[in-house]
């Protein structure tokens, strides 16, 4: 599913790369945490697995496609099978609910009866049911995370990358939240959590542990 070789990430006016020779292997359906302190180099693999930057050595491989060769054209038809979550939430603040989460699915061209049933199915499993009309600044902080998941699951990912998901977060709505990037509701998708929290990483249990340090990976356990 998810292939690093050797990949080395240079930015301009950077002596050190934020990516040194890192290669990870991620089979479907795994969850992975990627933790390591701040400015290790956690975003940036995220970037490059969604395809926000080019490696600047080694390849990149998404489900079958190599990000580093991929013709720009391809690269929304490989963002549908991705849901991204920040923590920042990164809703739409003048739309409701539903209209934030329906907005991924209309973009891939899906049936409005199709949208609405979607929609209150993974409003529904994130427990926000009857919220689905209220203005998507009107809610907390853990609501809004939780209708960002909605919005990165309604398309049924392949694969779910979170940048800190529960960066902004209680630990109350952050347990919550890595309750719902387990287990049957991301649908088997392969799950990819960077996080610089260590107490996140008891909360799913058997998870897979990389580490990132100054650039570097090591796998953990
Ligand atoms: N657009 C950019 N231009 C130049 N340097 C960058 C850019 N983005 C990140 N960096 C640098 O790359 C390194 C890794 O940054 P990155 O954001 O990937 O770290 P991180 O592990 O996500 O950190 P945090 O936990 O603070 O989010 C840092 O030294 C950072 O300053
Ligand atoms: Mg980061």
């Amino acid at each position: 599913m998810i292939r690093l070789e050797q990949v080395t990430k240079l930015y301009p006016h950077r002596k050190e790369p934020a990516l040194k020779q890192v290669s990870l292997k991620i089979p479907p359906g795994q969850f992975v945490y990627l933790t390591g302190p701040s400015g290790a180099g956690k975003t940036t693999l995220l970037r490059l697995l969604y395809g926000a930057e080019l490696p600047s050595h080694g390849r990149v491989v998404v489900g079958g496609a190599d990000l580093s060769r991929l013709a720009p054209g391809k690269l929304p038809l490989l963002r549908r099978r991705l849901g991204l979550v920040f923590q920042d939430f990164r809703l739409l603040p003048g739309r409701s609910v539903f209209e934030n989460v329906a907005l991924s699915l209309e973009v891939a061209g899906v049936a409005r009866r199709t949208i609405e049933r979607r929609v209150g199915e993974v409003l529904e499993q994130v427990k926000l049911g009857d919220m689905a009309n209220a203005p998507a600044d009107t809610l907390s902080g853990g609501e809004q995370q939780r209708v960002a998941l909605a919005r990165a699951l309604a398309p049924g990912p392949d694969l779910i990358l979170a940048d800190e998901p529960t960066g902004n977060l209680d630990p109350d709505n952050a347990l919550a939240m890595m309750r719902l990037l387990v287990g049957d509701y991301v649908g088997g998708a392969t799950v990819l959590v960077a996080t610089h929290d260590p107490t996140l990483l008891s909360l799913v249990r058997g998870a897979r542990l990389v580490h990132l340090e100054r650039g570097r990976l090591e796998e953990v356990g």
